[in-house]
């Protein structure tokens, strides 16, 4: 999940809506975040806001970006391991998004995803004084806690099968994992190869107890000890696109999942993607 660090670009076409604020100041914001130079120094200035509150708030968001920079050597063997060259991506896909100009398909927004995330859960959370990691969980854990409840009352049988379509660097993926443990396929499919070796990063720091140093652990993922590995071991990490899923795998699920993806497909997409899942 990630949160918006501006809310449009100087080469879009499309404009800001402020639906409550009066059109004058809407068309006044609109021209100012147009003007491409002064949109940077807005966009810059929003990001350091963001980081500095993050980390008040307990998010390690310099030190994980600074770690994973650190291992980009392994996290580009990994990408070149799931890159399917043979994906096309969509218009909406390789354009400016949440502050990044090349969108999902950079280093950058990779290493920032799980920070991100976590302010998010942080600022849901707000008033309930949580730490952060206390705040993730609980948000993460309400969404597996819907499914499961869904399923008792629907399903008799267990999922053994789930996709995870969307699954970014692999947050929504490791709490299915977590909150069905008897999973024996758990397939998590994304469009952008860096946030898929980030996710495979991640699991290998439950899979393999001396992957990272026991002091980055604890300052980047303590949260990650309390993931099975027997379950995060079969999660397989699949570059496709969700709209066009039956020419990467001819595979069938008892769950597909699309945890905070819906809203960042056009239209179109949606559509196309709803085809496959229900
Ligand atoms: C907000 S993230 C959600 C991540 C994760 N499911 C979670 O709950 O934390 C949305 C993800 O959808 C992916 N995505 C967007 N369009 C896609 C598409 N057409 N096919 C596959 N993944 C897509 C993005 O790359 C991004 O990682």
């Amino acid at each position: 999940m990630m949160v918006p660090l501006s809310a449009a670009s100087p080469d879009t076409t499309s404009s800001i809506t402020f639906s409550s604020k009066p059109v004058l100041l809407k068309s006044i914001v609109n021209a100012l975040v147009s003007f491409a130079p002064l949109f940077t120094i807005m966009k810059l200035a929003s990001r350091g806001t963001l980081i500095k509150t993050a980390e008040k708030d307990g998010i390690p968001w310099t030190s994980m970006e600074d770690h994973l920079i650190q291992n980009n050597e392994k996290l580009k063997y990994y990408f070149s391991e799931i890159e399917n060259a043979a994906v096309t991506y969509p218009k909406y896909y390789v354009q400016q998004f949440h502050g990044y100009d090349d969108g999902n398909l950079n280093w950058k927004a990779a290493y920032e995803c799980e920070s991100a995330a976590k302010v998010l859960a942080a600022r849901t959370y707000a008033e309930l004084n949580l730490n952060v990691d206390a705040a993730f969980d609980r948000m993460r854990t309400s969404f597996t806690n819907s499914i499961k409840s869904y399923a008792l009352q629907y399903r008799s049988a267990a999922f053994n099968t789930i996709a995870d379509i969307g699954c970014s660097v692999g947050i929504s993926t490791f709490y299915l994992a977590r909150a069905f443990p008897s999973v024996e396929k758990l397939d998590a499919y994304d469009l952008s190869p860096y946030f898929l070796a980030v996710a495979k990063y991640r699991q290998n720091v439950v899979l393999d107890e001396s992957f990272i140093a026991q002091e980055d652990k604890q300052l980047l993922w303590p949260h990650l000890s309390n993931f099975p590995a027997s379950s995060i071991s079969k999660i397989r990490w699949l570059h496709s696109n969700a709209e066009n899923m039956k020419d990467a795998a001819s595979e069938s699920y008892d769950l597909m999942v699309l945890s905070s993806v819906l809203h960042e497909l056009p239209q179109v997409g949606q559509r196309t993607t709803k085809q496959y899942d229900f």
